[in-house]
């Protein structure tokens, strides 16, 4: 998808952690409240972002089962970095050992018993909510204006710009992110710098909000194709409430941003039809761009085994083409698998 031809993708599998040596009896005022506390508490706690609080066994009781799901596919707690490719020791690692993993599920599937209370560790002292935890900071960049976020509805994922007000060259050490007014409306934020010179104008950002459905991303990336759009990076995010929220950026023929209001209404309508009809769309015939006639590249695929504890990792070696990505979505699709 790239113009090396080179296109990553990656397919969502449940990776089930094999039982690692864990104790004869497993309860949770011995065995799981230290991990929580170590592990959970900094987020499950009142007045934090988290749905529910896992300080003590009545309220971490009820939630044994999803908590043993969420460990097992290792999306509790959030550490997206891979254990199986690159750097692996991170001085502030929050992930869970194999062993607590386990220590979790016995739990979950031995009927969560509470223990002896005598074994109850002491509970974890936080620091407040408004302490920085990186130091007293530099610089502070507020946001322009309060967002508000109403009660109900669907998530929103916006871009806030805010001004750090820098006039010289900077460099930084670290980001760190308070809310002035409370946890209850952020689910998270990230953070980049922005230069003024970044060239966003080489490509155009396609933002489809819509209930999420088998073969969704194929056929966003099939109406992009037919419109004749190229696509060079694509985000997916999926909501709790079962809308998908996906982002891509592609360029027009000529590997440029769409800046023509009618062309952009087109790449438009081309998505929302393809997302309408319930027969999947037809894929752009490929043809060879003149300009790479003469290479000839033989494609290969390769799935890397051990990549991702998370997913799967196709790569895929191909010279690029229109709907190249459309066309490895809809193979994806048509094994059953979700791209992540
Ligand atoms: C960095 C903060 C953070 C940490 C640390 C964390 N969680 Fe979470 N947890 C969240 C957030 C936020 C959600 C809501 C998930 C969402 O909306 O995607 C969540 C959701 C969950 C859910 C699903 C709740 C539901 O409504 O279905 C479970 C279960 C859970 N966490 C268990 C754990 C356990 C167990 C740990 C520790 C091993 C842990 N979490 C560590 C932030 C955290």
């Amino acid at each position: 998808m790239k113009t090396t031809g080179k296109c990553l993708l990656s397919a969502v599998f449940a990776t089930a952690i094999a039982a690692a040596q864990e104790p004869a009896q497993v309860t949770f005022t011995k065995d799981v409240a230290p991990i929580l506390q170590q592990r959970c508490q900094t987020c499950h706690r009142p007045d934090t972002f988290a749905p529910m609080s896992l300080l003590t066994y009545e309220e971490a009781r009820p939630w044994a089962k999803s908590i043993k799901q969420k460990v097992v596919a290792r999306e509790m707690p959030p550490w997206y970095i891979d254990k199986n490719v690159g750097v692996h020791n991170f001085k502030n690692d929050v992930s869970l050992t194999d062993k607590e993993i386990a220590t979790l599920a016995k739990w979950a599937d031995t009927g969560a018993p509470k223990g002896n209370p005598a074994d109850m560790p002491p509970p974890r002292k936080f620091e407040d909510n408004d302490t920085w935890h990186m130091g007293q900071p530099d610089l502070i960049v507020q946001l322009p204006k309060d967002i508000l976020v109403p009660a109900a509805g669907a998530d929103r994922w916006i871009d806030v710009l805010a001004d750090a007000g820098l006039t010289e060259d900077r460099y930084i050490r670290g980001i760190e992110i308070r809310t002035m007014k409370g946890f209850r409306s952020v689910h998270h934020v990230t953070t980049s710098m922005k230069h003024e010179d970044d060239a966003d104008s080489g490509s155009t950002r396609v933002s489809v909000f819509t209930p999420d459905r088998e073969g969704l991303f194929y056929r966003i990336c099939a109406g992009l194709a037919a419109a004749g759009a190229n696509i060079i990076d694509a985000r997916i995010h999926t909501t709790r409430d079962g809308m998908a929220l996906d982002n891509l950026l592609v360029k027009d023929g000529q590997g440029r941003a769409y800046s023509d209001r009618r062309l952009r209404n087109r790449l438009v309508r081309a998505v929302e039809a393809a997302l309408a009809s319930d027969a999947p769309p037809a894929l752009p015939r490929a043809q060879t761009p003149g300009r790479t006639a003469a290479f000839r590249v033989a494609p290969s695929v390769a799935i890397a085994e051990r990549a991702s504890t998370r997913t799967t990792v196709v790569e895929v070696n191909a010279r690029d083409r229109p709907a190249l990505l459309a066309g490895l979505a809809r193979a994806i699709h048509e094994q059953g698998t979700v791209v992540d």
